[in-house]
């Protein structure tokens, strides 16, 4: 056998559908600028795909900041890691401008969230130490898991009681390994939008000891009052002992961090291998990101518009009879009874008949039977979008219940 053999014969969970799904489903290009309205296959439409949740991907401030730090770096500088030859005083700013930000002793920059993420739990265990997680933990998290040669246990999302089980089960095996407990939640799910109950699990700590972790990618700039985060907002930013947020989503650019106790990011810096052996975040990446922490900070409006596009969305939604389940966060979504085909003809129909440009999410991401269509709102959206896209998503709805794309699915 060939190890390329896999290529043609199984292309995995994903790759198996390429030829049906390829540019359209899956690898689709969104052209021109990016905002609320941007082109997909030549025509404009109305886009709810994308996690700029403050608008800041075209913010005109934010742009020529990239831009001159652009014009005065190029994207090179620095050269090499960290630890060797990529350090700068601005990359030191930043990491101390955040540590403030989500009130941290200190952070450090991670070159993207996804490989920083499995560098931190790859470093913070070793193998007498048990991981408990959730079972809707992001990808990142996972794989970050894949390294420990430690035990790990699984809760069922957000079970608090089944948490509370895990954790005994964790503590009676760390007595006889002498090592500890790391928890791992998100603060915000990307997919439903509810929150990881950071109250509760904080409550955990009178009765069992371990340090938790929390992914809050998408939490990091649109929850707590300042928005500084899912923790921030539960009010429990000193128990959540190891705090990660990425540049990727609010922040509308690349690269990432982690927060915590001054001895605990010293130790990550020198032992998160995914950064100590890969290049430093670009000069542009790093100024452009002190450009957009200081407008998070200093322009609550961009958050308030944020949420006042979230509530009109939801509420609506909800009010027109659609199912958004238990979204606590601006990740809002929409759930339909139906098959892949049916799928399949509502994507076609949002698209082509409403040009409105969302996710979808179908079985075996989510149950059988169960469709899934996330919108993300953000402050470049306008009340005009909101009530265009509620009348839509409504008459999306009868015609689902009218059996009009079971009849069109038969005609192909
Ligand atoms: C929950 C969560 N964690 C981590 C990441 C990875 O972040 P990045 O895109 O910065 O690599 C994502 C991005 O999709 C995410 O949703």
């Amino acid at each position: 056998m060939d190890v390329f053999d896999k290529c043609s014969m199984n292309m995995g969970p994903l790759g198996q559908y390429a030829d049906q799904t390829e540019g359209y489903f899956m690898f689709p290009k969104l052209e021109g600028e990016i905002g609320n309205k941007m082109l997909f296959k030549g025509k404009e439409r109305l886009i709810w795909s994308l996690n700029n949740y403050l608008g800041l991907a075209n913010h005109p401030e934010v742009r020529k900041a990239d831009a001159d730090a652009a014009a005065k770096y190029g994207m090179a500088y620095p050269m090499g890691a960290r630890m060797m030859s990529g350090q700068s005083d601005l990359h030191e700013q930043l990491e101390r401008e955040l540590a403030a930000f989500v009130g941290r002793e200190a952070a450090y920059l991670l070159n993207y969230g996804y490989q920083g993420m499995i560098s931190v739990i790859n470093s913070m265990v070793d193998r007498k130490d048990v991981i408990v997680y959730d079972s809707e933990a992001h990808a990142c998290i996972i794989d970050g898991m894949r390294l420990h040669f430690g035990k790990r246990f699984v809760y069922p999302h957000n079970n608090i009681d089944n948490l509370e089980i895990q954790l005994r089960r964790a503590s009676k095996m760390t007595e006889q390994t002498g090592g500890g407990i790391l928890v791992i939640t998100e603060g915000v799910y990307g997919m439903s939008g509810d929150l990881g109950k950071l109250d509760e699990i904080v409550a955990l700590k009178k009765k069992f000891n371990f340090r938790l972790l929390v992914d809050d990618a998408h939490g990091f700039g649109t929850m707590g009052k300042t928005g500084a985060g899912t923790d921030e907002h539960f009010g429990v930013q000193k128990e959540v002992d190891l705090y990660f947020g990425t540049f990727a989503k609010s922040m509308a650019g690349i690269g990432g961090f982690i927060a915590g106790d001054k001895k605990v990011i010293k130790y990550l810096m020198y032992n998160m291998r995914s950064q100590i052996f890969a290049k430093s975040l670009p000069m542009p990446m790093v100024i452009g990101a002190l450009k957009r922490l200081d407008l998070i900070r200093t322009r609550p409006e961009i958050r308030e518009k944020l949420w006042t596009i979230v509530h009109a969305l939801q509420n609506g939604l909800k009010e027109a009879g659609l199912d958004i389940g238990h979204t606590q966060s601006p990740v809002t979504p929409v759930m339909l009874s139906g098959g892949v085909g049916e799928a399949t003809q509502i994507t076609f129909d949002l698209r082509e008949h409403y040009g409105i440009f969302c996710s979808i999410v179908s079985y075996p991401v989510v149950p059988k039977g169960v469709i899934l269509l996330r919108l993300i709102p953000t402050a470049s959206h306008t009340l005009d979008d909101v009530s265009y896209t509620i009348k839509a998503f409504k008459e999306v709805k009868e015609k689902l219940d009218n059996k009009v794309y079971s009849e069109k699915m038969a005609e192909v």
